[in-house]
């Protein structure tokens, strides 16, 4: 017997769901892209895509849309400022802060790193005390992730800019939002970042395939002096005004007509709004696993409740139990697909999304499967199989206030 006829729920921390509408935009003829209608068409998208990643980053420094997944704009922006011999402090606080920093490292550049035990946010005042023993100036760059979709940690970025102030030190604060862009507030300016990575499967909503990047004046300036450029990912290259330069070649067309629809979407429903609504599917999803976690067969993977990402929740297992006979039952009979552990947690853990296009009842759905799960499944029993009426009481009293 399957209950998973129906809508299959993706609960996946990226690719996440795409909304019809979004999928509606691309599903038509690709256009001119060098001129006429279709092209004059085209370069608008173009010019507002990039304005309005401005108001999504929150900067007035420059954009650029890269064809390429997170990987490749990761690169895209060591490379712009950075050259090879460079150090780069990584601050870990899961499995993508370290990808970030073994990418830098098979460009030449040198790694240095704040550890950490993918339970905890990254501490600020480590960072300072890595900063303050640079005395040679030698580290150009600070790489760390707001959150990491891997452990399910938020780490505190304005108190991270902080350590670097309070340090004195001059590196570039480079913060990657793949899993965090329009799921919770990110300022840019506002931070103090210097470089922005971004991602569109996620937060935004569209097909994996694009890859932001955000640059503030102090970036660009050290982009001049940059030894690792190279035309494909150029900030320079891109900033001229011909079209067909801002994507360094055929621009990704249909992409492009998604993340329009879905810029808009979020747009007209407000960013303020779609923080907020991240924070009570988080909130109510936390509430139903602090139910659970009393039956002693998983917990929380991140530690304080301060540091959990309001885009991803990681539960590590106890000992003795599996995640794939958890992410097996709540596919193949209940129609919802969770997230594997990934990096040091692989068959240790799973993960439960709560971004991008996902409302209420999805979320309530979601929990609802893997409740029924945990129970067939003998990991709750008694008051530990209470989580979805602390869900539902969470959302209720916070929709009241
Ligand atoms: C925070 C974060 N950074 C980077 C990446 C890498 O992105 P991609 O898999 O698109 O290359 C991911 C992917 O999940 C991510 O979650």
């Amino acid at each position: 017997m399957t209950l998973r006829s129906g809508r299959q729920f993706l609960s996946i921390p990226g690719p996440t769901t795409v909304p019809d509408e979004v999928l509606q935009a691309m599903h038509r003829p690709a256009v001119d892209i060098y001129g006429g209608d279709g092209g004059g068409e085209l370069f608008g998208i173009t010019t507002r895509c990039l304005s309005d990643l401005k108001e999504i980053f929150r900067t007035t420094g420059d954009t650029y849309i890269y064809v390429a997944n997170g990987h490749g704009a990761w690169e895209g922006t060591l490379c712009n400022v950075l050259s090879a011999g460079d150090t780069v402090l990584v601050l870990e606080s899961g499995r993508f802060a370290v990808g970030w920093g073994e990418q830098a490292h098979s460009m030449g550049i040198e790694i240095k790193s704040v550890p950490g035990d993918w339970q905890h946010a990254v501490d600020p005042t480590k960072v300072e005390e890595a900063l303050r023993a640079d005395t040679e100036n030698k580290i150009k760059a600070v790489l760390v992730v707001q959150i990491d979709t891997a452990s399910g940690c938020v780490n505190d970025i304005p108190a991270i800019r902080a350590a670097m102030d309070a340090a004195g030190h001059d590196a570039l604060l480079m913060v990657d939002t793949i899993a965090s862009l329009a799921c919770m507030p990110f300022e840019m300016d506002a931070w103090g970042v210097d470089v922005a990575v971004g991602g569109s499967q996620k937060g935004l909503m569209t097909p994996p395939g694009l890859g932001f990047a955000a640059a503030s004046p102090k970036a660009k300036e050290r982009h001049q002096h940059a030894g690792l450029r190279t035309s494909y990912w150029d900030w320079t290259y891109r900033d001229q005004d011909e079209h067909y330069r801002k994507y360094c070649g055929t621009p990704p067309v249909h992409l492009l007509f998604a993340l329009r629809k879905a810029m808009d979407m979020l747009l007209e429903e407000g960013l303020d709004n779609v923080h907020h609504r991240h924070a009570l599917l988080a909130g109510a999803t936390h509430a139903a696993i602090n139910v659970w976690r009393e039956g002693g067969t998983f917990d929380f993977n991140i530690l304080d409740p301060k540091q959990r990402s309001q885009s991803v929740t990681t539960l590590r297992l106890a000992d003795g139990f599996a995640p794939e006979p958890i992410r097996a039952y709540c596919q193949n009979t209940l129609g919802v697909t969770l997230g594997l552990g990934i990096g040091d947690l692989s068959g240790k853990a799973f993960r439960v999304a709560h971004m991008g296009h996902v409302n209420a009842p999805m979320m309530l759905g979601t929990l609802g499967a893997l409740e029924i799960t945990l129970d067939v499944l003998g990991m709750i029993d008694g008051t530990s199989k209470g989580g979805i009426k602390a869900a539902t009481e969470f959302l209720a009293t916070s929709l009241k206030a």
